[in-house]
């Protein structure tokens, strides 16, 4: 397998990892803890940061190449790349939800909250399990060295500001809870 695919492999890894994360904070709000919410905001911050803003677009290279070469306008390519348009708008309303119940501004019910929370955290695992099991598999199969190659051009190399060595301040309470969690 490619790097380049390897890499957004390990990226929807460190997402499942967020995903995690988020769902047992979820737990956390059902109950009454507020606190959680701060935690989901930051884990909303990384994927408006990293998924949204660097993650899809490089995949959506990567489909575009896939198109080339095969000439398959699957349905399901549609639908991924759709949803790459989508979501960093989904996380902006989402990360405006998370803010109002902090502030306490939000006039909607816990209950109400916490469906919202799940959908998004269920909106994010649902495509990120598309790709791997539909997607991923097809591209890596039919990919030539050539098309890779290109790939390499054209996708650039910025890193995850929350799987690295030097993570960025602003996450780090989020990557202790995901270390935490993981040990
Ligand atoms: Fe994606
Ligand atoms: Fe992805």
């Amino acid at each position: 397998m490619h790097s380049i695919l390897k890499g957004l492999q390990k990226d929807h890894i460190n997402l499942a990892k967020v995903l995690d994360i988020m769902q047992l904070q979820l737990e956390r709000i059902a109950e009454g803890d507020d606190v959680a919410l701060a935690l989901m905001f930051d884990a909303s911050t990384y994927i408006q940061n990293y998924p949204d803003m660097i993650h899809h677009p490089r995949e959506n290279k990567v489909f575009e190449v896939f198109k080339y070469r095969s000439g398959d306008e699957a349905e399901v390519f549609k639908t991924l790349i759709q949803q790459h348009e989508e979501m960093p708008d989904v996380t902006i309303k989402f990360k405006r939800l998370l803010n109002e119940a902090i502030n306490g501004l939000g006039f909607i019910s816990r209950e109400e909250l916490v469906k919202k929370i799940q959908e998004y955290i269920d909106l994010e695992r649902e495509h990120m399990n598309l790709e791997e099991a539909v997607v991923f598999p097809l591209i890596n199969k039919t990919l030539e060295d050539k098309d890779w190659k290109l790939l390499e051009e054209l996708i650039e190399t910025e890193s995850d500001p929350l799987f690295t060595d030097k993570i960025e301040e602003s996450f780090k309470v989020l990557y202790q809870s995901i270390s935490g969690q993981a040990a």
